[in-house]
């Protein structure tokens, strides 16, 4: 299995292109089940996860084309050939559960497996499964699956959500195109990646309204034709590549950042005293030099601080003068990454949904493991601070979701390798 080796090596500069999120590719590739037409998504992203949604799609019976060069070419849905959505694959990836809503709504049967807990927590679908029901579905669950069916299409309703979930809100959006009626989602989440996905649907000849606000209005339609969309930036991506400079000194200009993609996230490292600027071309972030100021974070939906950057944050936090508080409201178990940073001589206490870290003069390079994505690429961050060797190995995390990721810290100066071992 391959590791990264990272050395740190002082600051780092220059300029690095932000990809296509993977979140939003994530739910705008299923939305091809939606039509008999072909669907093109251009700046996409080149990560497992697309793969994987692509490799779902084909057993569904929509070819997927185009993976390599940043474009997903779904060429059309004119009959979903299997409506089974494997434990295999979905297993792989949570995220496979956005084909439910599609489905059902297309054909009026659908069975999706539950994936079941992963690294981070519990991650239950009972918002999505209460929402669809309100839309006329009947859903059981049977052996780990869940088989969902509807009595003559799925009719609009209002679904009020208890907790503003991003896939829960994509799913019902989704569905809610091709419902009989008016879907109304109360509390609907308002990631960009869900504006994202209205912007395509709509497209697509979907009527939305109140996209990026926590009410969305769908008027249901006969049918949805193709249609190209470029996939939004990953604010997720930008924020960890906006720390680089940040915990190693140095300026770095993100091109195709934006600030309002990351409002929360920008304020808090203005608040721990690095800079950041728009430019015509992004966003620029610099070191100022001096070591970087303590600040408490909490984990909140969007517009807040992101969950998806906690585990970044808290790598330049291990570093800041002073102490800071992290707060994880979103999953019950994402500090996995902090005994990681222990090791590398980080001084942190988890207590629950708290973590409180007491920053240290210099990091110390080490091997670490992660048990997530995110986590994994926080330990690259903080090996950028540290003296000597980190080695951060099960690699594959990265793979999921950063793209080039070798190559785009080694453009601004990272000492980092990828080795097989
Ligand atoms: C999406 C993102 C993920 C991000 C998360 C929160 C994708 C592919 N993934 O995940 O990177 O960390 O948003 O911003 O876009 N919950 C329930 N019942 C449900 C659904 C969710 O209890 O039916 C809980 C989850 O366990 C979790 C919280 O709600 O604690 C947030 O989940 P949700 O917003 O649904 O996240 P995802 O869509 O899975």
């Amino acid at each position: 299995m391959d590791s990264i080796v990272v050395k740190g090596n002082g600051p780092v500069n220059g300029q690095i292109p932000i990809a296509g999120a993977k979140n939003a590719c994530l739910t705008l590739m299923p939305a091809t089940l939606l039509s008999e037409e072909p669907l093109t998504l251009t700046n996409a992203p080149r990560l497992s996860d697309i793969k994987t949604m692509a490799e779902l799609l084909a057993s569904l019976g929509t070819e997927v084309a185009g993976l390599q060069d940043g474009t997903v070419q779904a060429l059309g849905t004119k009959e979903i050939t299997n409506h089974v959505a494997h434990y295999d694959i979905v297993r792989k990836m949570r995220a496979s559960n956005l084909v439910l809503g599609p489905m059902l709504a297309r054909m009026g049967h659908a069975v999706v497996s539950l994936p079941g807990g992963c690294a981070i927590g519990a991650r239950p679908m009972d918002i999505h499964t209460d929402a669809l029901e309100k839309m006329g579905a009947t859903i059981e669950l049977k052996d780990g699956y869940l088989h969902a069916k509807t009595n003559g299409g799925l009719k609009g309703a209002v679904v009020p959500l208890r907790f503003a979930s991003v896939g829960a809100t994509e799913n019902i959006l989704m569905a809610a195109t091709l419902a009989k009626g008016t879907t109304v989602i109360e509390n609907a989440a308002k990631e960009p990646e869900i504006v994202d996905l209205a912007e395509c649907l709509r497209k697509m000849g979907a009527q939305i309204e109140g996209e990026g606000t926590s009410r969305i209005e769908i008027q249901g339609v006969d049918r949805l034709h193709g249609a190209t969309h470029p996939v939004v930036t990953d604010r997720i991506e930008l924020g960890t590549y906006m720390l680089a400079p940040a915990i190693a000194g140095g300026e770095v200009e993100l091109i195709g950042g934006r600030r309002n993609l990351l409002e929360a996230f920008c304020d808090k490292l203005e608040e721990a005293d690095i800079s950041v600027t728009e430019t015509d071309t992004g966003l620029k972030v610099k070191n100022k030099g001096s070591r970087v100021k303590a600040v408490n974070v909490k984990t909140e939906i969007f517009p807040g601080f992101p969950t998806d950057l906690q585990a970044q944050m808290m790598a330049l936090l291990c570093t800041a003068e002073g102490t800071s508080v992290l707060e994880e409201t979103i999953f019950e178990n994402r500090f996995m990454h902090a005994p990681e940073l222990t090791r590398m001589g980080a001084n942190i206490e988890v207590s629950g949904g708290t973590a409180t870290v007491h920053g240290v003069d210099q990091l110390k390079g080490a091997p670490v493991m992660a048990t997530d994505l995110r986590a994994s690429v926080s330990m690259i961050l903080a090996g950028l601070a540290a003296e000597g060797e980190t080695v951060v190995s099960r690699v594959y995390h990265l793979d999921r979701g950063y793209e080039k990721v070798v190559r785009k810290f080694k453009g601004i100066g990272a000492n980092i390798e990828r080795v097989s071992n």
